[in-house]
């Protein structure tokens, strides 16, 4: 990502309320004036982390990790810093202008012919939907009619049919002086053996896949009968597509997402799109495979709760499996609906209405239940080796829990449904747990988990008291610029800090913490900083004796050095024999004796 310009940082730094960011990952609950929590960033009993609201910061007691939101955002999601601040952009709407995006990823200019393309694509399938006169646009109208999919919801959809030719979008692209190169960069066409271009999408039903902020990405393709190929005919990926990082008909539900709390993923098109004309605007889909961790990540910026709804086939039900350690992981609360078998969530829908489908999402399962009785569809409980293997299985995706409240009490009740005592259960768990059953997909969270922070080069006690009254009251930061040197401090991180600190007061007596925390580029100074303010507002009555008393400290520690420094010159030129120097330097060390 390239820079973003200070403005916008500022911006979105002073439009995120730290609360309303943080609280969507851990529980806050009040405290005085701050909120508390367990710390998200460590394994803890009982919370040490912090978050001030006034100061908009947070700091956790316990591993000495604090800053902004933007910090916050770094670490939970592990993004650079501009990442971060665009990531907050993009959740309070606030345009980051792209001519400032990243010179590495795929140019600007390719992305934004792409999403032109597709856009011009997804216009021309819409039109021929909607208004062709060629019989097989007319069978493709029969065809969504006869499934419950309306002209309302064609267009809603923006759903489309594409022609059956080799060259009718290519025609249409190459008319809007689009090269063929450009439309295969763009997936919409697929490159002959012997030279040339034909369309991808051919006598096919279009899905348009919409990103998070509503641009076009991708389409899927689907035949209007089960005999002539796959059902389902995709785009590739493209530089602005990479398979599961979006899912279906979120830009549409993000907002009903946040509302209700809650997201339903389902796996197909019309999975999707059936209930949410039914009414359940909280739904989208993964579009046939298991989550991935940025689909994942994409759902967290909305809401903490999934329930999954799949197919009840094997497929859809080891996606679900598959999901499930991935989104504990990510720490999210997972519940599982079923259906009967030979149903998904469109046929369900059309066949028994909202309430009976409503009713089903009501019956969801826990995880542990869900994996459990899945578990024992596959291995007898009633045998040893089957309680055996069930157990192992149970036991990794408990490991995957990170409150260690909860994988006590997900094996107390293992152990309650296995028929075996407790300490069996913790005994086994010794041995094997944070041990995923898929040895191939560690963890992401154990793999990259963040050392708590050390501060290498640590302030003295009254520098450290110091620069608590700086962010008090800024002008304690402009007296004692006036009154001592910066060489007069550690050298390194706390140097650094009262030379940013100073800098800013001078520019600006009124700057912001958010400002200071948002200029500090190293993770310590942000988590130094985070937990000095929120122990310094009981010093405030006592700040100008602790001021005092600070500044006199440094000039004791200057004059006691520069003591030094001229008593080592005195021996120096006692022993050279060079007795004007000896005159002067005894001068000058009756000088500095005086009171
Ligand atoms: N899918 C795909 N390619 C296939 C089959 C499936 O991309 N060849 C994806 C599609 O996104 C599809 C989803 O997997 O929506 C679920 O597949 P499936 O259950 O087979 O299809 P349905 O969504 O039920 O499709 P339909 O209702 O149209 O039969
Ligand atoms: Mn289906």
């Amino acid at each position: 990502m390239g820079l973003i310009s200070e403005d916008i940082i500022r911006g979105v730094i002073d439009r995120a309320d730290i609360i309303d960011v943080i609280g969507r990952y851990v529980t806050l609950k009040k405290y005085g004036s701050n909120f508390k929590a367990l710390c998200p960033f460590h394994t803890e009993k009982s919370p040490s982390f912090v978050v001030n609201p006034d100061k908009q910061i947070f700091h956790c007691f316990g591993c000495n990790v604090g800053g902004n939101v933007v910090s916050f955002i770094m670490r939970q999601e592990r993004l650079e810093f501009p990442q971060a601040v665009r990531f907050l952009a993009e959740q309070m709407g606030i345009v980051i202008p792209d001519d400032q995006e990243d010179a590495s990823s795929p140019s600007k200019k390719i992305k934004d012919d792409i999403y032109k393309i597709n856009d011009w694509a997804l216009q021309f399938f819409h039109e021929r939907l909607l208004t062709s006169r060629e019989p097989t646009a007319q069978k493709a109208r029969e065809y969504l009619k006869a499934r419950g999919v309306d002209l309302e919801i064609v267009k809603q959809f923006q759903i489309g049919y594409a022609p059956d030719e080799w060259d009718a979008l290519i025609g249409v692209l190459r008319s809007k002086g689009v090269s063929p190169e450009v439309m295969h960069q763009a997936g919409v066409v697929i490159a002959r053996d012997k030279g040339g271009y034909y369309d991808r999408f051919r006598g096919r039903i279009i899905f348009p896949i919409f990103d998070i902020n509503s641009r076009p990405v991708a389409f899927g393709a689907r035949a209007m009968n089960d005999t002539e190929g796959a059902k389902y005919i995709n785009s590739p990926e493209t530089p602005v597509y990479t398979k599961g990082r979006h899912l279906f008909g979120l830009n549409m539900t993000k907002t009903s997402v946040g509302d209700e709390d809650v997201v339903l993923v389902v796996e197909g098109y019309m999975d999707m799109i059936m209930p949410y004309i039914h009414g359940v605007k909280n739904i989208a889909a993964s579009l046939g495979t298991a989550l991935t961790v940025d689909q994942i990540k994409l759902i967290r910026r909305y809401t903490s709760n999934v329930t999954m709804l799949f197919d009840t086939d094997p497929a859809g039900q080891s996606a679900i499996v598959r999901s499930l350690d991935l989104l504990v992981d990510e720490g999210m609360n997972v519940k599982v609906a079923t259906l009967s078998q030979g149903e998904d969530p469109d046929s369900f829908i059309r066949q028994q209405g909202l309430e009976a489908f409503r009713g089903r999402l009501k019956q969801a399962q826990t995880l542990f239940d869900y994996k459990f009785s899945w578990l024992s569809a596959q291995f007898d409980v009633k045998t040893i080796e089957g309680k055996d293997k069930i157990c192992q299985e149970m036991l990794a995706t408990i490991g995957h829990f990170k409150s260690e409240v909860s994988k006590f009490e997900l094996m107390r009740l293992l152990a309650q449904r296995l028929n075996v005592p407790e300490e069996i259960i913790i005994k086994q768990a010794k041995g094997q747990i944070k041990f995923s059953s898929v040895p191939t997909r560690t963890s992401v969270k154990e793999v990259i988990s963040p050392a708590p922070v050390k501060i290498n080069q640590t302030p003295k006690a009254h520098e450290e008291l110091l620069i608590a009254l700086f962010l008090i009251d800024h002008r304690w930061a402009e007296e004692a610029a006036k009154l001592v040197e910066l060489t007069d401090f550690t050298e390194g991180f706390t140097r650094d800090l009262v030379a940013t600190i100073w800098q800013m007061t001078q520019e600006n007596l009124e700057w912001k913490t958010s400002d200071l925390l948002a200029s500090l580029s190293s993770e310590v100074a942000q988590s130094f900083i985070s937990r000095l303010l929120n122990d310094a507002g009981s010093r405030t009555s006592e700040a100008p004796r602790l001021f005092q008393d600070c500044i006199g400290r440094i000039h004791k520690d200057r004059l006691k050095i520069h003591k030094q420094e001229l008593m080592e010159k005195l021996k120096e030129a006692e022993r050279r024999g060079d007795t004007s120097v000896v005159e002067e330097l005894r001068a000058r060390f009756q000088e500095i004796l005086k009171p």
